[in-house]
């Protein structure tokens, strides 16, 4: 049973979300152990959750692949609950490297499992995602739409969902959430945590970012011939502070309830491309130059979700609008340019 003053191990927690995630947990009284290899991350991220929070949270580097760092975590610890975000998530890397990324997510989480299962913790908190989805999908997307990933990244969160439905089918006593993360962007409203891509980044937001900040010289943007609104992509943008509340709801309800379930997280809003443009400049009050190009491929014209069973269930709603994300995501990259890595204002 989880309660405001449990330890929860969150894996990948020095990551974009997971750093969000600790900041929430730790003002809300919980005990914070994170695991991370920094595989894709600094410590700095954590650094900063203390900062923010003014509360220490106890850090393993280690990767949850090794069995006896995992072991030795919950044999020197009570743990009431994981929050497991560890994980690659590079799409375009998963197509050509099918190998690592099974290996390390799925592998990964059975790690975890039975390392939770020599424990007494049966409490379990998923990032799945929407790229989960059957494209092109039927609008808006609920927990019962049909499913179908196209590239070995999504294959492997909708392969981790399947086992976790096994394993409580066949012991009663898991108590486990998978949550369909929409597209998470923003940052801490102190710019102490943000997203921090290594590489030129994939996604949109730290895109236009980066142009903003002036790393890169212009956005591409993949197509201007969909079937939506202005013909740009469409997609359901969350700020990632209410993605974060997202996992204290999901928790609150394990508290209760047995099984496994699964939500849709986002807020239940479509943005396309430019529309997040004119957000960003309005926000940051920087022109953000844009070519359009040839559509990406594996891209779908515009995904949304349903988010009345989060609502329902979970008594969760995201908060943020898209003029919050971007206020957000432009106050931790102008006042860290390069990210966690050079420059900003702790160095
Ligand atoms: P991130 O890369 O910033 O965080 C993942 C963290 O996991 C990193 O700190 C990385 O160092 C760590 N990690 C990876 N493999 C590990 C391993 N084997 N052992 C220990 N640590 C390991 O990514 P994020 O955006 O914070 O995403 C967190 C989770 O949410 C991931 O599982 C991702 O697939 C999922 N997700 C993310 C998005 C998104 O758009 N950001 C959308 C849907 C789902
Ligand atoms: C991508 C991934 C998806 C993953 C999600 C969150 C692909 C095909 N899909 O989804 O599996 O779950 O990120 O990590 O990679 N865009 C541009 N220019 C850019 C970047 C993006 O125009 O430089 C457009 C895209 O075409 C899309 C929208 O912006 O219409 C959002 O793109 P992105 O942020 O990559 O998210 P998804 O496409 O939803």
């Amino acid at each position: 049973m989880t309660t405001a003053r449990s330890t929860v191990l969150v894996t990948g927690g020095a990551g974009y979300i997971g750093s969000h995630l600790c900041v929430e947990l730790l003002q809300a009284g919980f005990q914070v152990i994170v695991v991370d290899n920094l595989c894709n991350a600094r410590y700095k991220s954590l650094d900063a959750v203390e900062r923010i929070t003014q509360k220490p949270l106890t850090f393993v580097e280690a990767d949850i692949r090794d069995e006896s760092a995992l072991t030795r975590i919950f044999r020197t610890n009570d743990i009431d609950a994981v929050i497991h975000f560890a994980g690659l998530k590079a799409v375009g890397e998963s197509t050509e490297q099918p190998a690592l990324y099974y290996d390390n997510n799925i592998n990964g989480t059975l790690k975890l499992i039975e390392a939770m299962q020599q424990s007494a913790c049966r409490t379990l908190v998923f990032s799945s995602s929407a790229t989960v989805y059957r494209s092109p999908p039927e609008l808006p997307l609920t927990e019962d739409s049909p499913t179908g990933p196209s590239n070995p990244y999504g294959r492997s969160k909708l392969m981790i969902e399947e086992i976790l439905r096994d394993l409580s089918a066949a012991d009663p006593d898991w108590r486990i959430s998978a949550l369909r993360y929409f597209n998470p962007v923003g940052a801490h409203p102190s710019g102490e945590i943000g997203e921090d891509p290594a590489g030129p980044p994939n996604n949109l937001m730290p895109f236009i970012s980066q142009v903003a900040v002036g790393r890169r010289t212009k956005l591409h943007i993949f197509g201007n011939d969909y079937d939506t609104h202005d013909g740009t992509g469409v997609r359901d943008y969350i700020h990632v502070v209410d993605l974060a509340r997202g996992h204290l709801k999901a928790l609150d309800y394990l508290a209760e309830h047995c099984g496994m379930t699964v939500h849709n997280l986002g807020t239940g809003n479509g943005y396309s491309v430019l529309d997040a443009v004119r957000a960003f400049e309005a926000a940051s009050g920087v022109t953000i130059p844009y070519e359009v190009v040839e559509r990406r491929p594996g891209d779908t014209a515009a995904s949304y979700a349903d988010v009345g069973r989060a609502r329902d269930e979970l008594g969760w709603c995201a908060e943020y609008d898209l003029e919050a994300m971007c206020a957000d995501a432009w106050r931790w990259q102008s006042r860290h340019p390069e990210g966690f890595g050079v420059g900003g204002e702790d160095e």
